[in-house]
């Protein structure tokens, strides 16, 4: 039961050199490594799934997409429409939606970074989505030290007033989380860059061309929502022992597409029974037969 999804589109970034995680990324793809109990890219999937979106490309390195596709497939047990593209060398984030334009097809684009984890209450990307228009939209989450960021500084209408790259003396403790919403019309945006130092087409570039012309906006996420970014070996246990924490308690599983997609109303109460009926035997697996039974 595949439905067609709202207007925007989904590109999910998940390549890179993982050369931070290093020697755990030595053989196995970054957004493939486990955060607690499932693939990390699980995770930015469900966010994306959760904003309504079910028509979603995966870019990754040639490397690491065929794992992908062996993970994801077509998406269409989830209701999901997935498609795959390659990105040669990883040449920035704001290259994601230049390789991502054929499939976008000039329709509003959220780009989701796979290494990001968002957990709490997702009003925050439906608010963005439903209010696109045509300005790009990047989110906006407090932290104690958003040196290591994207940081936005944003007056109270959400108008943002600077954006910087990981700036040595941040205007602001509004780090701006892997996630991002835009216009049609973005790849020539994007395409418009200059590499910066590094040979990227970087993420906060594109979004100052967009500040530029006062079409940029920042949306808080609300002191409700966990965001975590697992770039380091730090980070990674910090999402895993939070996802953990949340999950023991609650008795609830954070990031499950079959559970999502469910929710979303990507896929019927019978597929969603089929789908759990050929999963092996696992926790994984447990946890959802008693979702099947509680919504009956
Ligand atoms: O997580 C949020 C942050 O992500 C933002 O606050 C920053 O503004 C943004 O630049 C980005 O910073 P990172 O330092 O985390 O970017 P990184 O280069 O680590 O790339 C993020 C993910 O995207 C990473 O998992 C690898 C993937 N990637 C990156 C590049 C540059 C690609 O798949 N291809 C690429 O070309």
């Amino acid at each position: 039961m595949t439905q067609t999804s709202g207007t925007h589109r989904g590109i999910l970034l998940a390549g890179g050199r993982g050369t931070r995680l290093h020697p755990l990324t030595a053989t196995v793809s970054k957004q493939l490594v486990a955060v607690y109990d499932k693939p990390m890219i699980y995770y930015s999937l469900t966010t994306l799934m959760l904003a309504g979106i079910n028509e979603i490309v995966i870019v990754s390195s040639p490397h690491d997409l065929p794992r992908f596709q062996v993970l994801l497939g077509d998406g269409n047990r989830w209701g999901l429409e997935l498609a795959y593209a390659e990105q040669p060398e990883p040449r920035g984030i704001a290259e994601a939606l230049i390789i991502g334009e054929k499939f976008v097809e000039n329709r509003p684009v959220m780009l989701a970074l796979g290494d990001n984890v968002v957990y709490g209450r997702f009003d925050f990307l439906r608010k963005a989505i439903d209010g696109a228009g045509d300005h790009a939209t990047v989110f906006a989450y407090h932290v104690d030290d958003p040196t290591a960021y994207g940081v936005v500084e944003f007056d109270q209408s959400g108008a943002v007033i600077s954006i910087e790259e990981k700036p040595a003396q941040p205007r602001s403790r509004w780090a701006v989380p892997g996630m991002y919403v835009y216009p049609p019309g973005v790849a020539a945006e994007a395409r418009a860059l200059e590499p910066s130092a590094r040979g990227e087409l970087e993420i906060t570039d594109l979004n100052r061309r967009y500040l530029e012309r006062s079409a940029l906006r920042a949306l808080p996420m609300g002191r409700g929502v966990a965001w975590f970014d697992t770039g380091t070996a730090q980070e990674l246990l910090e999402a895993s022992n939070f996802i953990e924490a949340i999950q023991s308690r609650q008795g609830l599983v954070v990031g499950s597409p079959e559970e999502v997609a469910f929710q979303m109303g990507f896929i019927s109460h019978d597929e969603f029974a089929a789908l759990v009926d050929a999963l092996p035997a696992c926790r994984y697996r447990d946890y959802l037969e008693r979702v099947i039974v509680e919504t009956r």
